[in-house]
């Protein structure tokens, strides 16, 4: 076991639920992450995406090892990170699987590109990022991945898909100024 891993004892039993209720209340930036070549390929839509270290540029995504991208990732050691932009909510939906689309069927509709790895990459995500995996840390039910990142795409749409209390939510920098300064209450001006 890593030296790093420490015995924990728990007081008091927290539950499942209580735990997935207080990480309802985190936001999360969606992304898709994309494994495998050619038609040999799948994704999974994820909010786990964060950033490592910048020098060198690398990231860490957590993977439910149940997911079925996540035999592709193992085997071919690539892996992409398409941080979806405010439009994308079609793809973010697709690539949770839940309309029962398997595989490379879930790259339907969406226009997709390869660099150094050969992974799926997206066209128009705020970012698309080609990775090799670093290292993998396999944990209770998830992988956590590290990725060193090969290439990286950025999109001129600035406009931010994330996910909060169970739905998905528009970030949108000029919009919401705009909105923040029709609700925001001018301050008196100081006294002296
Ligand atoms: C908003 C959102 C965020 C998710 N984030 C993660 C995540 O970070 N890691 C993960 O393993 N699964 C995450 N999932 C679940 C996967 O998208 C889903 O289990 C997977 O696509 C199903 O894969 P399969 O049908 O390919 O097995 C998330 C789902 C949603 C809707």
């Amino acid at each position: 076991m890593n030296s790093a891993v420490r015995d924990i004892s728990i007081l008091s039993e927290v539950s499942a639920d209580d735990f997935r209720g207080a990480m309802r209340r985190l936001t999360g930036g969606v992304s898709v992450i994309t494994a495998g070549r050619g038609k040999d390929i799948s994704g999974m839509t994820v909010t786990s995406v964060t950033s490592l270290s910048v020098e060198p540029p690398a990231l860490i995504v957590s993977v439910n090892r149940e997911a079925s991208s996540w035999p592709l990732i193992r085997r071919r050691g690539f892996f992409g990170v398409n941080i979806l932009n405010a439009d994308q909510i079609d793809v973010a939906e697709r690539f949770t699987g839940k309309d029962g689309v398997k595989g490379a069927a879930r790259f339907a509709g969406a226009d997709w590109f390869t660099r150094a790895s050969g992974v799926p990459l997206l066209a128009g995500a705020l970012a698309a990022i080609d990775c090799e995996v670093e290292e993998v840390v396999e944990r209770y039910s998830h992988a956590i991945v590290i990725g060193r990142v090969l290439d990286l795409q950025l999109s001129p749409r600035t406009a931010a898909l994330a996910y909060w209390q169970g739905q998905y939510l528009a970030i949108d920098r000029d919009e919401d100024i705009a909105r923040m300064a029709e609700v925001s209450v001018p301050l008196p001006r100081p006294r002296c």
